[in-house]
C-alpha cells in the first residue's frame, strides 16, 4: 500500500492525498454518494472499491488504446496511483442519447439517438453555482483553456466515446451519457478525475433499465448491487 501524506482535496466521492513522489497522488475512492450539486447524500456500503475497479478498467482499457491519462495503477481495494494534473475547471458532457439535464434545459424529448456524432458539452465545474453551461468562447475569455485545449478535449473525449461505446455495446450496455475532465501534465493535456458509474450513465440493452447513479438520484435502490452487475458484464474484476 503506498503511504498517504497531506490531503490536498476532498471531493464528494473521492480524496486526494500527496505521497512521497512529488508528482503522484493517491486517489481514495470513498462509499460517500451524491447528487444534486450534494444537496442528496448517503454511504453506500462497497461503492469506493467497486468504482476504484472499475476505473482502473476502464483507464487501463483507454490507454491500451493510446489515449493518455493520468491513471497509474491500483494499489489497494479503494485506492489508486495518479500522476498530479493541473486541471482545468471544467467538465465535458457526451451523450450519445437524450436524457436528463439536457432534456429538462431545452425540452427535447428523452431518447434522441445522436447517431452521427455524439452531443458534447462544456460545463462550469462549480457546485455553488450549479454546474453552468458554458462554451468555448467563454473558457478562453476566462482563461480556464486556451483554444487548442478546447480541441484537445473534444478530440479526446470523441475518441474515448468510440472505444467505450464499444465495449459496453459488446457487454450487452448501452452508455448513454457521462462527465470527464481533463488536466495538464508535461505541456500536454490528459484525461484526469475517474471513470464510473457515478459519471455516467448506463442502460441495459435489452430492458433499458438504468444501472448507474440514476438509481441513486431516484430512490431505485439497489445502487452497488447494479454497478456490480456492469461491472461483471464489462468483465472488470472485483
Ligand atoms: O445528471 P444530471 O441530469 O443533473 O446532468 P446531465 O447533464 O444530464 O449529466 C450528463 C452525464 O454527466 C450524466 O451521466 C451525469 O452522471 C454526468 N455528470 C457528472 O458525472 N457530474 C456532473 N457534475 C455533471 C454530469
Amino acid at each position: 500500500m503506498t503511504e498517504k501524506q497531506n490531503l490536498i482535496s476532498e471531493g464528494k466521492a473521492k480524496s486526494l492525498f500527496e505521497t512521497s513522489i512529488a508528482n503522484e497522488l493517491l486517489m481514495v475512492y470513498r462509499d460517500d454518494t451524491s447528487a444534486f450539486d450534494g444537496k442528496k447524500k448517503e454511504a453506500l456500503s462497497g461503492k469506493g472499491s467497486i468504482n476504484n475497479k472499475f476505473n482502473a478498467f476502464i483507464m487501463s482499457h483507454l490507454q491500451r488504446n493510446g489515449v493518455e491519462t493520468h491513471f497509474l495503477k491500483q494499489t489497494s481495494d479503494n485506492e489508486s496511483l495518479v500522476k498530479r494534473l493541473d486541471m482545468l475547471p471544467v467538465e465535458c458532457v457526451v451523450r450519445n442519447i437524450a436524457t436528463g439535464s439536457l432534456c429538462r434545459r431545452l425540452g427535447v424529448k428523452e431518447g434522441i439517438k445522436f447517431e452521427e456524432q455524439p452531443l458534447f458539452e462544456f460545463f462550469l465545474k462549480d457546485d455553488d453555482l450549479g454546474d453552468p453551461l458554458i462554451n468555448d468562447n467563454h473558457i478562453i475569455a476566462f482563461k480556464w483553456g486556451t483554444a487548442d485545449e478546447i480541441e484537445q478535449m473534444k478530440k479526446i473525449t470523441f475518441e474515448i466515446n468510440k472505444y467505450l461505446c464499444k465495449i459496453f455495446d459488446d457487454a450487452g450496455l448501452i452508455l448513454v451519457d457521462y462527465k470527464v475532465e481533463y488536466g495538464r501534465y508535461d505541456g500536454k493535456l490528459i484525461l484526469g478525475d475517474e471513470f464510473t458509474p457515478d459519471g455516467c450513465r448506463i442502460w441495459d440493452k435489452e430492458t433499458g433499465e438504468s444501472l448507474d447513479k440514476d438509481r441513486f438520484r431516484k430512490d431505485l435502490g439497489d445502487v452497488v448491487e447494479s454497478y456490480q452487475i456492469v461491472a461483471h458484464k464489462l468483465g472488470v474484476k472485483v
